[in-house]
């Protein structure tokens, strides 16, 4: 690629909301990918006594999960002010794709709140038999990333097709500006 047709292809990207948003649904996606890898090796794990390397790996799940919350919070925030509101005026909100995935951003919100109370809990966790707590995370952790993943290929393969659709060019540099200064 030369510098030029890079620079393109970097303008292209900064001025087209659905692409930004696309590429912050690929890093939650890793995001993703590491929590579960990390559930998987703490289950693999005795679970009783204390252990070096599952208290390292219940601090890496509770970063894991405080920088997809992070992130997450000014997404959401990215597509409720900024994008949905322009796409509303084209397909309206009610009993729509927009409220349905509005809804599910309450739900992920709340569902993450929940797990990392539930980590935490985990990480000051002293005692010795780790079973009922460890159940207790990993049956929420999985179903929190399955709700994520849902939600993230419905706004891919449904209401950002109906974006790249509808939105003219300059109604998405609009929107790309509003979401940078976000
Ligand atoms: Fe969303
Ligand atoms: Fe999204």
């Amino acid at each position: 690629m030369t510098r030029r047709s890079y620079r393109g292809s970097l303008s292209a990207l900064q001025n087209d909301p659905i692409r930004i948003l696309k590429a912050e649904h690929n890093i939650s996606l890793l995001r993703l990918d590491a929590i579960e890898r990390s559930l998987q090796f703490l289950e693999s794990l005795p679970r009783s006594g204390v252990r070096e390397d599952s208290t390292d790996e219940q601090t890496h799940l509770r970063d894991c999960l405080i920088s997809l919350q992070h992130l997450l919070e000014l997404h959401f925030l990215k597509e409720e002010e900024a994008l949905f509101p322009v796409l509303a005026e084209y397909i309206g909100r009610a009993g729509g794709p927009i409220d349905a995935v509005v809804d599910e951003h309450t739900r992920i919100r709340s569902a993450l709140g929940d797990l990392r109370q539930k980590v935490t809990d985990l990480c000051e966790y002293q005692g010795g038999e780790r079973t009922a707590i460890l159940s207790g995370v990993t049956g929420l952790a999985y179903k929190t990333t399955g709700l994520l993943r849902l939600h993230i290929c419905k706004e891919n393969q449904i209401l950002f097709e109906i974006g790249e659709d509808l939105l003219s060019t300059e109604e998405k540099r609009k929107i790309a500006i509003k979401i940078k200064t976000m």
